[in-house]
């Protein structure tokens, strides 16, 4: 069944953000941006972000008659709206007449009017404008044809420390212990240090100024804590849209920081969309490299709602905001677009349409540049890119089925940040799980990128490195899988501690996982960044270790491969237990990228999972969108040679209608295949 952004518009979505606010003295340049819109095959216009100062010009006093004139221009040039709700930036007036709305950092400074997302999610007066914004456009924009989604705020990020939101945490923690103390010294581990709380209006946010770095259970409350307040504050913005019957879905561009729990987040919204800023061309990694990083989040915003999502921002050319602001090479723009599509986007957008004359982001790439006209090469490009879409219109709403699933836990991330001990500059989890998702984005295999509480019983693989923190539900529902038949593959630093970041008592991994694994892991040792270890698979084959080698002892498991060096030679670095039906692997160091690419190949062998191409050349992968019966695969070169791929079968060409056997890619080319399966 097929998934549309919006019923409305079955087929993709290409355009952007568009801020015709900053053009709105010269309005015949609106008429041109029409004229330019249509030239350039886009459809869609995201409009409204930044737009309160003229949306409410003083307190209560409303005047959408220019956003009315584009809108109806925009509907009327053929094109839909993504309506944004202008939270993120409120008005000069509102802060001046309101100054308990800005954030307070964790200094106790009191912020200024500037930038953007500075407002404090808990003040009821920021609450309250905010609602009624968003009443008056619901009430005037809720039906209109042209608008097919809700863009709510925009890139939310950070936190405050005002007196409302110490309150505010007080409570939440009060809840999260059930008003018991005992609980929270637990918790808390306050006889550390002598911590102690007698009472919980004692509790204090993290801050630089006090507890910032040595009370983990904190820490991670306070980031669990922003998350719901973001989420509260989201709601609060969605909730006059839905009740005045304005019912069309609902999206936010998420940062992909680990700011919020983003998997708690997206349960709050209807589409999950994605800003997507990689630096291709760059001297440190090979664009493959960025490839497959930019495929790690590309999956997660799919696997956030299981269902099409929207590459709401990307930059034509370069963004303005890197170090250092390279062009993408000729046909990148359209690759990197296409890559969007291919692992699940029902959009293509830019970050903007017209470039600003003036400020911070005047040069960043757009698709209407300086000169004003369509005769430039990234017009060019996006002109070629909406003509491509409309000529894959059909793939639109169709999905992504994946046997293998990677666990990306934001708490885990949080926990693992703050502990003190193994390598303390960086603990690259994120890193990590880029590392082993790139292992199946080189074959071609669909992965999907979830969190913890997602039913794993779909996959026939679960991939969760590091992970750390695992609660009592998280072991449960790990042992429930393995014991019903699933592949588990955990690494190093598994099962460490609670979700109060106590460490598990009786040994790692905590609980039950010493069963699943059949191992027990006694100690850690940290390498300095340019020492290796050495591990030896049963087959003779030699692997390098990095960062991490842990010692851990076999309770049960089959050792298939061993330290090959230091004292530790001999004792076993990665095995494998069977457990009810399944079977739990274990990586007990990390690798520097060889390992991990045989030991799961072998297991994606084991259990039948392939790539729809089997012979992919290096820097060349493909990702498959299905519909029923039918398979579209997406073959993409990130190379700048020309090169050849031959297929397993024979396709029809979506773009030429021809049958092949065979693909023909030039340098950052693509083809776009179509199958019935
Ligand atoms: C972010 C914002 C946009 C714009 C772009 C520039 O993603 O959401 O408003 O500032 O960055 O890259
Ligand atoms: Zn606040």
């Amino acid at each position: 069944m097929k998934k549309y952004i919006n019923e409305r518009c079955p087929y993709f979505l290409h355009g952007g953000d568009y801020n015709p606010e900053q053009w709105i003295e010269t309005k015949e340049i609106w008429d041109e941006d029409m004229r330019l819109m249509k030239k350039a095959h886009c459809n869609e216009m995201t409009v409204g972000m930044f737009s309160w100062p003229l949306l409410e010009p003083s307190e209560g006093v409303y005047d959408f008659s220019w956003l009315d004139e584009i809108i109806e221009k925009i509907g009327k040039n053929g094109g839909k709206v993504v309506l944004g709700t202008p939270s993120s930036a409120p008005p000069r007036w509102l802060t001046a007449k309101y100054p308990e709305v800005l954030r307070v950092n964790d200094r106790g400074e009191r912020l200024r009017f500037g930038s953007r997302q500075r407002h404090c999610f808990t003040s009821p007066v920021y609450r309250e404008k905010v609602k009624r914004i968003n009443e008056q456009l619901a009430l005037r924009y809720g039906k209109n044809p042209t608008v097919v989604a809700w863009h709510i705020s925009n890139e939310y990020i950070g936190e405050c420390h005002c007196k409302l939101c110490e309150a505010a945490f007080r409570e939440f923690v009060k809840k999260r212990y059930d008003n018991d103390l005992k609980k929270l010294n637990h918790a808390y581990w306050s006889g550390f240090w002598g911590h102690t709380y007698a009472s919980f209006d004692e509790v204090e946010p993290p801050s630089s100024l006090g507890d910032a770095s040595y009370v983990h259970a904190l820490t991670l409350d306070w980031k669990r804590f922003a998350t719901a307040q973001a989420i509260d504050f989201m709601r609060t913005e969605i909730e006059p849209l839905r009740r005045i019957g304005a019912d069309i879905p609902v999206t936010t561009n998420l940062l992909f920081s680990d700011a919020y729990d983003n998997n708690a987040m997206a349960e709050y919204i209807d589409i999950a969309a994605i800003d997507s800023y990689p630096n291709w061309h760059s001297t440190w990694e090979s664009n493959q490299d960025t490839a497959s990083s930019t495929a790690f989040w590309l999956d997660y915003y799919r696997s956030m709602k299981d269902r099409p999502f929207m590459l709401m921002e990307s930059a034509l050319g370069a963004p303005n905001w890197f170090q250092y602001n390279k062009l993408k090479r000729p046909g990148m723009d359209v690759l990197a677009s296409v890559q969007a599509v291919a692992h699940g986007s029902d959009t293509v957008q830019y970050f903007q349409f017209r470039k600003s004359r003036g400020c911070g982001e005047k040069f960043h790439g757009s698709v209407v540049d300086h000169v004003g006209t369509e005769n430039t090469r990234i017009f060019g490009e996006v002109e070629k890119t909406g003509k491509l879409l409309e000529k894959i219109e059909e793939i639109a709403g169709s999905g992504t089925d994946a046997r293998v699933a990677i666990l990306l836990d934001y708490e885990n991330g949080w926990a693992l940040e703050a502990a003190r001990g193994f390598q303390n500059k960086d603990k690259k989890y994120f890193n990590t799980l880029r590392a082993y998702h790139k292992v199946f984005w080189k074959k071609g295999i669909s992965v999907d990128v979830i969190g913890p509480k997602r039913d794993f019983s779909k996959y026939d693989l679960v991939v969760a490195p590091m992970q750390y923190m695992t609660d009592e539900a998280l072991i449960e529902k790990f042992e429930r899988y393995v014991f019903g038949g699933g592949t588990l593959y955990a690494t190093y630093t598994l099962g460490m501690a609670d979700e109060s970041d106590l460490c598990h008592l009786g040994g790692f991994p905590g609980g039950k996982l010493k069963d699943v694994f059949g191992i027990w892991n006694e100690e850690i040792d940290t390498l300095y960044p340019e020492e290796r270890g050495e591990i030896v698979l049963d087959n003779g084959n030699g692997y390098e270790a990095a960062d991490y080698c842990e010692l851990i002892h076999e309770k049960g498991a089959t050792v298939l491969a061993r330290y090959a060096k230091d004292f530790y030679k001999g004792m076993a670095a990665y095995t494998v237990n069977r457990y009810g039906k399944g079977k739990a692997y274990y990586q007990a160091f990390r690798d520097t990228g060889d390992f991990k690419t045989d030991a799961l190949s072998s297991i994606l062998e084991d259990l039948r999972i392939f790539g729809e191409i089997r012979n992919l050349p290096d820097g060349v992968t493909c990702h498959v969108r299905t519909n029923e019966q039918t398979k579209y695969v997406f073959v993409e070169n990130y190379t700048e040679k020309e090169t050849s791929v031959s297929l397993d079968g024979e396709y029809e060409d979506l773009l030429t209608g021809e049958k092949v056997e065979k693909v023909r890619l030039s340098a950052y080319g693509f083809s776009i295949l179509k199958k019935q399966a």
